[in-house]
C-alpha cells in the first residue's frame, strides 16, 4: 500500500468547481498582475490576522528580507533566529545584508528557546526572527518581552503555522511584521510559489508595497526594488482556501491526535503541543535514534515519510558563515533533533486506512528494532 506524504491533487479534486471558476475570473478579467483579486485577497488575509494591512508578495521568503530592508537592518546589524528551521529563514536575513546569530531551539517544541536569546544580544542586535516551527508557534509572549527590554524589531517566520495560536496570545499580537508562505505544499497553498507579509505599521508597508514592485509608488520609482508581486491567478486561488483553513486544521490535529494514540507506547519521541496552544501540524514530526533505518523501513513498505531538517542550518556547506567560520559552535539541541526527526504523512485528506497503515508500519519496524536497554 502506498500512504503519499501530500495530497494536493486530492484537495484540488475536492474544491474543483470552485477553483476552476475562480481562475477562469481571472483570466476572464485580463487583469493577471496586481489586479483586484491580489487586492480582495490582501483584505481578507488582513482580517483574518487580525492585523491592518496584508501585502500579497511572490514567496515566503521575501516576506521575510523585505520588511527587514523596510526597517533598514542590514550591513553590521545581526539578527537573533533558529537554526532548526527551512534555509529560507537566514537566507532572508543574509540577503538583507545582516548577520545571522542563533540561539538553539527546545529540546521538547523544537522552536527557539527564549531562556537562549538573551545571552546572543550585542549592542548590534537589531531584531528577532522567531519561527512557529512544523505548524506551532514559538512562545510569543516571552519572546515580545525581550524585544521590547531591548528595544528589536520582532518579524515572524510564519510560514509553516496559519492559523495556529499561543496560550495567551494570538500571533502578530506584538509584531512589527509576519512573514508567511504559500508555497503549495504549506497549510494554505497555492498552484505554484506565493507569500505575504502581514504588519500594523503603515511605514513597513508602504516601504515593502514599493519594494515589492521595482521601488514604484504611484507610478514613480522612490527607490531601487524589485519584482516580488503576487499573481492574481494565486491570489484568486487563495480567497477560496482560505475560507477553508480552519476545517483543514482542525482535520490535521484530529489526524495527529490519531498518530499520538497509535504511536504513545512505541518509544519513538512524539511531537510536544505546549498547554494551551494550538498547534496545526504543518508536519507531525517523530524523532528516534534510528532515524535513517526507520525512515527506509517506511519508504520500502510506501509510507512516504520525510525528514524535516536532517541538516541543522548552521552545518550546511551553504551557510555563508563569512570569514570567521567557528565550525566547533554548537547547538545541541538543534543537532540533536536534527540526527534524529522525520515527519510522517500528513494532510487533510489523508484516508482513515492510510493513517492506520503508517502507524502499523511505525509500530512494526518499533517492535523488531527495540533495542536493548529501551
Ligand atoms: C520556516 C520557513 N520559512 C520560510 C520559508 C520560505 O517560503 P518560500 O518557499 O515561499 O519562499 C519556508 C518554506 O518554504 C519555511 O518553511
Amino acid at each position: 500500500m502506498k500512504t503519499p506524504f501530500y495530497g494536493h491533487e486530492r484537495q484540488y479534486h475536492n474544491m474543483k468547481k470552485e477553483i476552476d471558476a475562480a481562475i477562469a475570473s481571472v483570466l476572464d478579467s485580463g487583469q493577471y498582475v496586481l489586479g483586484p483579486q491580489v487586492k480582495k485577497f490582501e483584505e481578507e488575509l488582513a482580517q483574518y490576522f487580525g492585523c491592518k494591512i496584508a501585502l500579497g508578495l511572490n514567496s515566503g521568503t521575501d516576506a521575510l528580507w523585505l520588511p527587514l530592508m523596510a526597517l533598514e537592518i542590514g550591513a553590521g546589524d545581526e539578527v537573533i533566529t533558529t537554526s532548526n528551521t527551512f534555509f529560507a529563514t537566514v537566507e532572508a536575513i543574509w540577503i538583507a545584508g545582516a548577520k545571522v546569530v542563533f540561539a538553539d531551539s527546545r529540546r521538547d517544541t523544537n522552536n527557539i528557546d527564549p531562556s537562549l536569546i538573551e545571552a546572543r544580544i550585542t549592542p548590534k542586535t537589531k531584531a528577532l526572527m522567531p519561527v512557529h516551527l512544523y505548524g506551532q508557534p514559538a512562545e510569543m509572549d516571552r519572546i515580545w518581552a525581550i524585544a521590547k527590554k531591548h528595544n528589536l524589531a520582532v518579524i515572524e517566520d510564519n510560514a509553516q503555522s496559519i492559523d495556529s495560536r499561543g496560550k495567551d496570545f494570538k500571533l502578530m499580537d506584538g509584531s512589527d511584521a509576519m512573514g508567511t508562505s504559500f508555497i503549495i505544499q504549506k497549510n494554505l497553498g497555492c498552484f505554484g510559489d506565493g507569500g505575504a507579509l502581514v504588519t500594523n505599521r503603515e511605514d513597513i508597508f508602504r516601504r515593502c508595497e514599493a519594494l515589492r514592485n521595482h521601488g514604484s509608488y504611484k507610478r514613480s520609482h522612490h527607490s531601487f526594488g524589485f519584482n516580488s508581486r503576487l499573481d492574481s491567478i494565486h491570489a484568486a486561488v487563495l480567497s477560496v482556501k482560505l475560507k477553508h483553513i480552519t476545517e483543514w486544521s482542525d482535520r490535521r490535529i484530529e489526524v495527529a491526535g490519531m498518530y499520538t494514540k497509535g504511536l504513545k507506547d512505541s518509544g519513538l519521541k512524539l511531537p510536544t503541543v505546549l498547554p494551551g496552544y494550538r498547534h496545526v501540524f504543518h508536519l507531525y514530526v517523530i524523532e528516534t535514534p534510528q532515524r535513517d533505518d526507520m525512515l527506509k523501513f517506511l519508504n520500502d513498505a510506501g509510507v512516504d515519510a520525510k525528514s524535516h531538517y536532517p541538516i541543522a542550518i548552521h552545518k550546511q556547506q551553504g551557510f555563508p558563515w563569512g570569514k570567521d567560520v567557528d565550525w566547533n559552535f554548537r547547538l545541541t539541541n538543534t543537532e540533536a533533533n536534527a540526527a534524529e526527526c522525520m515527519s510522517l504523512p500528513m494532510f487533510p485528506e489523508i484516508r482513515q486506512d492510510e493513517i492506520d497503515y503508517t502507524i502499523e508500519k511505525c509500530v512494526e519496524f518499533c517492535r523488531k528494532n527495540k533495542r536493548t536497554g529501551d
